[in-house]
């Protein structure tokens, strides 16, 4: 299936308002807005809706990860290469589960974990930025100039990147959905720790991750927005502290997957974290077997800001 990404994602929240203000923070263009919703939407085309946890168009709340209420993720809609695709996926996921079509033609369901996700032929534009003019130890990017990125002050995210949710049971089950069904390719093997996986339309090292979880949590964890290099990163995260939000993790380096990244509590529910350079992969990208009890396997090769390192996954998968 030649999905490409994602294309919309949709919020049901307690606090709109709260939520709002969070998404106009975090440099999203606003949109319509009313006393029940609010759309953003981001630099490739792409789009977020927040509506009010109570309004009873959404899909069902699914998750227990209670950080802010009922706020979460309600639905994320996958964007299809094309309606050849759209179709393809209307017959196979229509084999064993509901499927519902909207006035604009997008498709709606769940996928094994009960989460809500839809699809939808995609509008995202491609975009192309050029890489940053840099100067290294005796190699010269930028002669006789100052650096653009330090004359830079308020930042919008480009583009989604990935989304994140919570497995409870057996991971092995959640991921064969997607990659069978869906056609995504795992780039980063867990095993019981969960998945690193791709939309075969995408270059991102992942826009999934099934993440185990043995505390029972499940649904929506987080949602990754990629800029434009490290420097905007750092300049998004130092404006929503300054703005009043709070650090979730970061910032930090992956070992996994490499992008330098900032997650934020979200009043709208579970995290969102700003990254830039995260690798890039196609079919000839060598899979990793990763231990999750190994210590350094999620961790941070290095961090800034010691007192926001964050819980290891590691410590909370059992033997
Ligand atoms: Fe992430």
């Amino acid at each position: 299936m030649n999905i490409t990404g994602i294309q919309k994602i949709i919020y049901g929240v307690e606090d709109l308002d709260a939520a709002a203000r969070f998404h106009t923070n975090w440099g999203l263009a606003p949109g319509r807005r009313d006393e029940t919703s609010a759309e953003f939407s981001l630099g490739d085309g792409s789009s977020l809706a927040l509506r009010r946890a109570d309004d009873a168009s959404l899909p069902p709340n699914h998750v227990n990860w209670l950080h802010f209420g009922a706020s979460t993720a309600r639905e994320v809609i996958w964007a299809a290469a094309d309606q050849a695709t759209l179709n393809a996926i209307g017959t196979e996921l229509s084999k064993d589960r509901d499927i519902t079509e909207d006035a604009d033609g997008a498709l709606h369901t769940t996928d094994d974990q009960g989460y809500h996700i839809g699809f939808a032929v995609s509008s995202i534009q491609d975009q192309h930025l050029n890489l940053p003019e840099i100067n290294t130890v005796g190699t010269t990017g930028r002669w006789n100039k100052p650096a653009e990125a330090a004359l830079r002050r308020r930042i919008h995210p480009l583009r989604y990147v990935h989304v994140v949710y919570w497995v409870p049971g057996d991971t092995v089950d959640a991921i064969r959905f997607y990659t069978n069904r869906l056609g995504f390719v795992i780039t980063d093997d867990m095993t019981v720790g969960g998945a690193f996986m791709r939309a075969a339309g995408s270059r991102d090292h992942h826009n999934l991750f099934l993440q185990k979880s043995n505390e029972g949590f499940y649904g929506f964890q987080h949602v990754a927005y990629e800029v434009k290099d490290l420097d905007e990163v750092g300049m998004l995260g130092e404006y929503m502290e300054n703005a009043g939000w709070q650090t979730n993790v970061g910032p930090i380096r992956h070992n996994i997957c490499s992008s330098f990244s900032w997650y934020m509590w979200n009043p709208a529910g579970g995290c969102v974290e700003v990254l830039s350079d995260i690798d890039h992969c196609g079919d000839d990208w060598e899979v990793r077997k990763i231990n999750p009890r190994d210590p350094g396997f999620y961790g941070h090769s290095w961090s800034a800001r010691p007192e926001h390192r964050g819980v290891r996954p590691a410590q909370w998968i059992e033997d």
